[in-house]
C-alpha cells in the first residue's frame, strides 16, 4: 500500500477508512525506549499489527528505536520477510512440524518449552535460533518447572545450528496496578534468567509486555516485548495522553444521507430508537461489516465537524444512524467514530470500555473491508 502523506481526517468521501499515523508509531517507539534505557524494544506486530498494518507499523517501529520485532505465527513472519524486513525476528506461539519449517525458512527466531518441540527443531536438521521460555504463572505457553528450563537452555546451547538466543516469561496481570501477582512473576523469572545469563552470557532475558515497561523497571531485563503501546494505546485502559502515547489509528466514514424524523418515528432494526423531538438523523455507510460493533447502538459517540453526536438505533452491517439534530452538518461531511476531529477524540478504550472489552480488541477488530491508509503526521 502506497504511503500517503495527507492531513488526517481530512474530508474525503471514503465509506470507511482508517488512517494509521506512522509517525504516531514511531514517536510511542521512542516514548518506550525511553522507559526502556539501554534494553532492547522489540515491537510486536502480530494480527496485522494489531490491526493497523503489521509491515508499514514494522518499519515505523524500528525507525522509532525498536531493534526487534515479533509476531504470534509463522505466516506473519514470512509475510513481513516477503516485504523486506530484515530485524531480528521472534515467532511468540506454539507451532506445528509445518510451520516450524515456515519460521525457520523466514530466518525467525522460535520458542521451545518442551522436549518434543525442540527434538522436532533438531530433527529439521537446520540451523534455528532458539528462546525457551519459562511459564511463571500465566499457565499457557512455557515449562512451569525451572529444572526442564534449564535442561532445555543446556541442550539448545550444546547442539551445533542451535543458537540460544534467548529466555522469557510472560505476565498475567502486568495492566493490573492492584496485582502482587506481578511481583510474583518477576521473582520468579529473576533467579532463573540469572542463572542461565551466568553460563550463556550472549543470551539475552525478556519478560515485558506495554503495561509492564510502563510499570516497573524491575521487569525491564534485556528487552521488552511492546504491542498495545506501540500503537498509542494504553495498556491500562486509561487516556493514552496520560502516559504520551499517541494513538496510530483512526476510522472514518462521512454523511450519505440526513433523513428528517418526526417525534414517535424511529430509525433502524427493530425500531431501538425513536425520535421524542422533531429531528434529522445522519446516515454514515459503516457498520459491524466494518468492525464497528453492533454492541455499540446507542451507546457511542461520533465527531462530526468536531462537535460529538450519539449513535442512535442498531448498528447494521454496513449503515449507522447518528442524531444531529439541528446541527450545522451537510451530507458528504467526514465522520470520525475513532480519533480526533477539532477539539474531541473518540478513543478505542471509551468504546471498549462501553463494550466490556480491551483496546486491542478494537483495532484488531476493524475489519478487512476497510483500508489502512499509512499517513505521516
Ligand atoms: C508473549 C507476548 N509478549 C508480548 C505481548 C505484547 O503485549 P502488549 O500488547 O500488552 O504490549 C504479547 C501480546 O499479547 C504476547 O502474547
Amino acid at each position: 500500500m502506497a504511503e500517503l502523506t495527507v492531513r488526517l481526517g481530512s474530508a474525503e468521501r471514503v465509506r470507511a477508512r482508517a488512517p494509521v499515523d506512522l509517525g504516531a508509531v514511531e514517536r510511542n517507539c521512542a516514548t518506550l525506549k525511553r522507559h526502556l534505557g539501554r534494553a532492547h524494544l522489540c515491537a510486536v506486530v502480530k494480527a496485522d499489527g494489531y490491526g493497523h498494518g503489521a509491515t508499514s507499523c514494522a518499519r515505523a517501529a524500528l525507525a522509532g528505536g525498536a531493534t526487534w520485532l515479533a509476531v504470534a505465527t509463522a505466516a506473519e513472519a514470512a509475510e513481513l520477510r516477503e516485504d523486506g524486513i530484515a530485524a531480528p525476528l521472534l515467532v511468540m506461539g506454539a507451532l506445528t512440524g509445518a510451520e516450524l519449517e515456515v519460521a525457520l525458512d523466514a530466518g525467525a527466531d522460535v520458542v521451545v518449552w518442551t522436549e518434543e518441540f525442540l527434538r522436532a527443531v533438531e530433527a529439521t536438521d537446520r540451523p534455528a535460533r532458539v528462546h525457551v521460555k519459562l511459564d511463571t504463572g500465566m499457565h499457557r505457553l512455557g515449562t512451569p518447572d525451572p529444572d526442564v528450563a534449564h535442561r532445555l537452555v543446556d541442550r539448545v546451547a550444546a547442539r551445533d545450528g542451535l543458537d540460544l538466543v534467548g529466555v522469557m516469561t510472560h505476565f498475567a496481570t502486568a495492566d493490573e496496578p492492584e496485582s502482587d501477582f506481578f511481583d510474583t512473576q518477576v521473582e520468579r523469572f529473576r533467579p532463573f534468567a540469572e542463572d542461565v545469563k551466568r553460563s550463556h552470557p550472549g543470551c539475552i532475558a525478556h519478560a515485558a509486555n506495554s503495561a509492564a515497561v510502563l510499570r516497573s523497571e524491575a521487569a525491564h531485563f534485556d528487552m521488552a516485548r511492546c504491542g498495545i503501546a506501540v500503537y498509542g494505546m494504553d495498556p491500562f485502559g486509561q487516556n493514552p495522553s496520560l502516559r504520551d502515547l499517541e494513538p496510530a489509528l483512526s476510522l472514518h466514514s462521512y454523511i450519505a444521507d440526513l433523513k428528517e424524523l418526526t417525534p414517535g418515528e424511529s430509525v433502524g432494526y427493530g425500531r431501538s430508537w425513536t425520535a421524542s423531538t422533531q429531528t434529522r438523523v445522519a446516515v454514515l455507510p459503516i457498520g459491524y461489516g466494518d468492525g464497528y460493533r453492533r454492541g455499540l447502538s446507542n451507546a457511542a459517540d461520533v465527531v462530526i465537524r468536531g462537535r460529538r453526536f450519539p449513535v442512535v438505533g442498531t448498528i447494521s452491517m454496513d449503515n449507522i444512524t447518528v442524531d444531529v439534530g439541528d446541527a450545522a452538518v451537510a451530507v458528504g461531511d467526514s465522520a470520525t467514530l475513532i480519533g480526533a476531529d477539532g477539539g474531541e477524540r473518540v478513543t478505542a478504550e471509551e468504546l471498549a470500555r462501553t463494550l466490556g472489552t480491551i483496546n486491542y480488541e478494537i483495532t484488531c477488530g476493524v475489519s478487512a473491508r476497510v483500508p489502512r491508509v499509512p499517513l505521516r503526521s
